[in-house]
């Protein structure tokens, strides 16, 4: 048998270090964030000098460098020994989604162990005597999957000086929060714009040189897919492009990655399942871009340019997810006068009265 012979190949591996194209990688310097990073910096620094520090709403779609530019902050701030002043917490609203798991959570960071049958109220005693022998940056991500408020506001009453950051897709977000909640928060904001070409390509090339040997992928494949994923508007489809253009390569025991290795990676994102989460982002990301590039189109005509690209959704669930973009104010539907025989059509964007 000599199956194993033609993909076990040594020293033809395109990939260096596959690491490098995980989502949880995070590259030393965050590109292209300096002036976010500086923002959020400028809200810390008041507890450097023992005073309040502020609050900050960061908004901002998905794939963009928000949880990237806020981890590498914190990195930074440990590798400083700046945490000896200002005690950095890390919570994902979407891992740890009740007051119960972000008190356990906060412990697990700051190395409380006895938590053993003690309840929510118990562990936020503990926590808040340890955090007020410093100062704290308490970074929210993701918490618009947080169902119970009521740990904001424990925190924002008892933990002296502080800052509290909550990170969300959802621009909403802070007209859902109590009132009580959103007048001891009020927080600044900061929202993350998707990055523009060049700078996707700046990314793209950073972690191409890192993550493959030189010369395994050609400035034209690399021009490709920097392309489709600024049209998606998320690095994180990015990654996957290179990482599965890469695994295309390797398979076909081809030494550098083609146009047609990046292509097949392209057709094979609408089938793409990570989580059920993800895909499902993934697909009404393609569904914008699909009404970004048929402007004028009515959501008949683009459902069928839908299924042409590979699209396996029926109808209604179609129109529920250009409902749903509707809502986050990524599309607009215009309604036809009754009687003029004419369908529904969608707009890239919001309409002008909404702003
Ligand atoms: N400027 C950058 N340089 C290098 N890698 C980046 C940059 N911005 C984002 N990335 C990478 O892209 C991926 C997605 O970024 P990140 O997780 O920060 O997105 P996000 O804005 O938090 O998205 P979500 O709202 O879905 O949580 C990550 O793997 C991250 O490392
Ligand atoms: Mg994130």
């Amino acid at each position: 048998m000599a199956v194993f012979d033609k993909i076990l190949k040594h020293g033809e591996s395109i990939i260096k270090d596959e690491l490098v194209l995980d989502y949880e990688y995070l590259p030393k310097i965050i590109k292209y964030r300096e002036n976010e990073q500086a923002h959020i910096a400028t809200c810390i620094k008041p507890l450097f000098e023992g005073r309040q520090g502020k609050n900050l709403f960061i908004t901002g779609s998905s794939g963009i460098g928000k949880t990237a530019a806020i981890r590498s902050i914190i990195q930074e701030l440990e590798e400083k020994g700046l945490d000896d002043q200002v005690t950095p917490i890390y919570i994902n609203c979407w891992k740890k989604d009740t007051p119960y798991k972000i008190a356990l959570e906060i412990c697990d960071q700051i190395n409380y162990k006895f938590v053993q049958n003690r309840n929510t109220d118990e562990l936020l005693k503990e926590i808040t005597k340890i955090l007020n022998k410093k100062t704290a940056a308490l970074f929210f991500d993701e918490i618009d999957k947080l169902e119970d408020h009521s740990i904001l506001y424990s925190l924002l009453e008892d933990i002296y000086k502080k800052s509290i950051f909550l990170i969300t897709n959802d621009r909403e977000f802070l007209s859902n929060l109590d009132n009580r909640i959103r007048s001891r928060l009020t927080p600044e904001k900061l929202e993350f714009r998707p990055y523009n070409y060049n700078e996707v390509l700046g990314i793209f090339k950073q972690r191409v040189e890192y993550a493959f040997y030189p010369n395994a992928i050609d400035k034209e494949t690399i021009d490709l897919l920097a392309k489709k994923t600024y049209e998606l508007e998320d690095l994180r489809i990015g990654l996957f492009l290179l990482k599965e253009a890469a695994t295309q390569a390797e398979n076909s025991s081809s030494k550098i990655i083609s146009l047609d290795h990046a292509n097949n990676a392209i057709k094979k994102l609408s089938t793409f399942k990570s989580n059920s989460s993800d895909n499902l982002e993934i697909e009404k990301k393609q569904i914008l871009s699909l009404v970004k590039n048929n402007p004028n189109t009515t959501i008949t005509d683009l459902h069928k340019l839908y299924q042409e690209s590979g699209g396996e959704k029926a109808y209604r669930t179609f129109f529920r997810y250009i409902e749903e973009l509707e809502q986050n104010g990524l599309v607009s539907k215009e309604i036809p006068k009754e009687g003029s025989g004419r369908s529904t059509i969608v707009k890239y964007g919001k309409k002008l009265t909404d702003f």
